[in-house]
């Protein structure tokens, strides 16, 4: 396995490849990365997987100079897995401003891309910003690695939503393929957040998860009283502790607010336990 940094260097380990598949991370990799890399492999000849914690996704009181960083357990676990190539550039070579302008690293000379109005909803409501943030970052690195295909877990829903519709509206020659969300046994999404969460923490998180379940319970039963379903889930969840953001009954396929004659619906949900923000969401067909 080759830990390379610079563009150039990937370019020229990746010039040979014509099946190219692309992992993209912010490393502190756990067993949902991996699975991707999985996925990666069987579908590629060569797996490329980033590492790069992106400063355009995160808002001024976001953790990013806190987010956990552990580079050489990530290169153990992917070698062990099977990668090809893992790509650690630094800020200034993926935001090439950074070199002239590194005395402020001010990210606001930056080309942005700006997703379309569903980026502002969801995630984005709470986190102004942050889907530009993704869609610029994964476009650069897309330029970079030039993948056939290219890997995300379905436990970022709405960023999977966004990254496919970045692929359509500028043209990109990438399949995006999606990775199912593992989960503990309790039913907690992994995320690299959970590090943040104390034990007894961790366990309260799978509340998430079951809120999400009781939803999709109810609407099996052909309860799609969605707005009273949602009202009683965050309510729910508020009186143990959490701080909810949203839980939402969407349409799987374009993200609006679930109308009756949808078939294919997503369920999310974001919330903060302490100062920790996670999400989930769970897909249902009716
Ligand atoms: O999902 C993530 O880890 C990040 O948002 C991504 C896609 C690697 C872009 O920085």
């Amino acid at each position: 396995m080759q830990i390379i940094s610079l563009s150039n260097a990937l370019c020229a380990a990746l010039k040979k490849q014509t099946n190219i598949g692309f992992v993209p991370t912010m490393g502190n990799l756990h067993a949902g990365h991996i699975h991707l890399v999985n996925l990666a492999k069987q579908h590629s000849d060569c797996v490329v997987v980033s590492i790069f914690v992106n400063p355009l996704q995160f808002g001024a009181n976001e953790d990013l100079t806190n987010y956990p960083r552990s580079l050489e357990a990530d290169c153990e676990k992917l070698k062990a897995a099977g990668c090809d190539i893992v790509f650690t550039p630094a800020v200034a070579e993926i935001y090439p401003q950074f070199t002239q302008n590194n005395a402020g690293m001010s990210l606001n000379q930056t080309i942005l891309i700006q997703p379309s109005a569903i980026a502002n909803d969801l995630c984005g409501a709470s986190r102004p910003g942050h889907f530009a943030g993704v869609a610029t970052v994964v476009a650069k690195l897309f330029n970079m690695v030039q993948p056939k295909s290219a890997f995300f877990g379905k436990k970022d829903f709405q960023q999977l939503f966004i990254i496919r519709e970045l692929v359509k509206q500028l043209n990109y020659r990438i399949q995006i393929m999606a990775g199912e969300t593992v989960r503990e046994a309790s039913g907690l999404a992994l995320s690299s957040r959970n590090d943040y969460l104390s034990v007894a923490q961790k366990q309260q998180a799978a509340e998430l998860n079951q809120a999400l379940q009781t939803i999709a319970a109810e609407i099996k039963v052909q309860n799609t009283e969605f707005i009273m379903l949602e009202n009683s889930a965050k309510a729910q969840l508020n009186a143990t502790g959490w701080q909810v953001d949203y839980v939402t009954v969407r349409s799987a396929l374009s993200l609006l607010p679930a109308s009756q004659a949808d078939k294919h619906l997503v369920i999310l949900a974001a919330a903060k336990m302490g100062n920790t923000r996670l999400i989930d969401n769970i897909e249902l067909s009716r």
